[in-house]
């Protein structure tokens, strides 16, 4: 099924962000949560967009929402939906887009969904501001059948229940049901099943690929956990301390990583491969402060592969995203040069000994 509304000025990919940059003047200084980053999505397919905690996931999925205090925050760049600028939208040019075109779905369900209101009145108010014609009863009716879509039993029943009634699973259910009611053509879901059960988190992430493939809309994920990636996307994006680290196509990227911070996501998560005798391996240290990043790559004070890098570069100079060793749309910022033999020498036979030996 494509889009209803449909009303695409361009054929670039549907989003498209450019040299995003968000800052936060604060007493400490400015803090660089999002630096000079680019991706695109196009519709029907799925952007994973990964890192560690702090590394401006959130910060730069909120802004293509317009969703940042124009006070308290200097965004530059582009961002485009639909080949329509969205960066310096007015409010009042922003909100029927928000929720209509563009829908998030937050980190955390209990805060997006309000205490005092009945989530099926939640879900109908969501509904009606962007359908203002549809009578309470269409309302009702189409919220209803979004909380039978997205699995909650009885949902007649439930329709009349506060968010406390439900269960954290069950509330994450009535936000998704909240971010696609008005069937999105992007839909930005932030780590849409973080504190849930396997079972639950499995059957949301099977909902929302369903609701994709039907509306054949754009989504990005946000996560922590490679394993979610590797199920869902199309495309990586690799983010730390606020840049880009490694973006391309999820096949490619998962197998012949360049990075070593990618690296070290994998070494932690070692399900990936779905290897037996894999290790677990954190990543050494924390990630670093944006009111005062490292010089030189951001991962250096982490990063156990300096030394096969020439001179000091890695300390004294920020590495562009280049092309990867294999071509395709795959880039990394690193100053490693040969960093496929080094991932297959070296990173693998510790991360999933079989598939070492299998690629020899
Ligand atoms: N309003 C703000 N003022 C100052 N700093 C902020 C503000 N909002 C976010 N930050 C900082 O921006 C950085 C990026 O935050 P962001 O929420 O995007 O991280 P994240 O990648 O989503 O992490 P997590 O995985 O924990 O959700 C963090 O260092 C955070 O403290
Ligand atoms: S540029 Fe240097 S410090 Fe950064 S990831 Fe590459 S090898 Fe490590
Ligand atoms: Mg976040």
């Amino acid at each position: 099924m494509t889009h209803p509304n449909n009303d695409r000025l361009t054929d670039e990919p549907f989003l498209v962000v450019e040299d995003l940059t968000v800052k936060f003047p604060t007493a400490d200084g400015l803090v660089n949560a999002v630096s000079g980053l680019s991706y695109s999505v196009e519709l029907g397919k799925t952007l994973g967009i990964v890192g560690e905690s702090g590394s401006g996931k959130s910060v730069s999925s909120m802004a293509i929402l317009g969703l940042h205090d124009a006070k308290r925050s200097q965004i530059t760049g582009s961002i485009r939906v639909g080949g329509k600028e969205l960066l310096g939208l007015s409010e009042d040019k922003m909100r029927p887009i928000r929720g209509n075109q563009v829908a998030m779905i937050f980190q955390d369900a209990l805060a997006a969904l309000h205490p005092f209101f009945r989530v099926g009145a939640q879900l109908s108010e969501a509904y009606m501001v962007h359908n203002p014609k549809a009578s309470k009863r269409d309302a009702r009716k189409v919220a209803i059948e979004m909380l039978d879509r997205v699995g909650i039993p009885q949902p007649d029943r439930r329709y009349s229940d506060f968010p406390h009634q439900f269960s954290g699973g069950m509330r994450q259910r009535a936000m998704i049901a909240m971010g696609l009611i008005n069937n999105p053509q992007l839909l930005i879901a932030d780590e849409p099943t973080t504190a849930l059960d396997v079972t639950v988190q499995a059957q949301i992430l099977d909902l929302l690929g369903d609701l994709q493939r039907e509306y054949n809309s754009a989504v990005v994920i946000i996560t922590h956990d490679l394993g979610v990636i590797a199920e869902m996307a199309d495309d990586v994006l690799v983010m730390y301390a606020g840049r880009a680290v490694e973006y391309g196509a999820a096949k490619e990227l998962l197998t012949h990583p360049e990075m070593p911070y990618t690296w070290g996501l994998l070494s932690s998560v070692p399900d990936v491969s779905a290897d037996t005798d894999a290790r677990l391996i954190p990543i050494p240290g924390n990630p670093p402060s944006l009111l005062r990043p490292p010089s030189g790559c951001a991962f250096h004070p982490r990063c156990v592969h300096t030394s096969k890098v020439p001179g000091d570069l890695c300390f004294t100079e920020l590495p562009e995203l280049v092309p990867g060793q294999r071509g395709g749309m795959h880039v990394k910022r690193c100053h490693l040069v040969n960093p496929d033999e080094i991932y297959r020498a070296e990173v693998l036979p510790e991360i999933a000994p079989d598939l070492a030996e299998e690629n020899q």
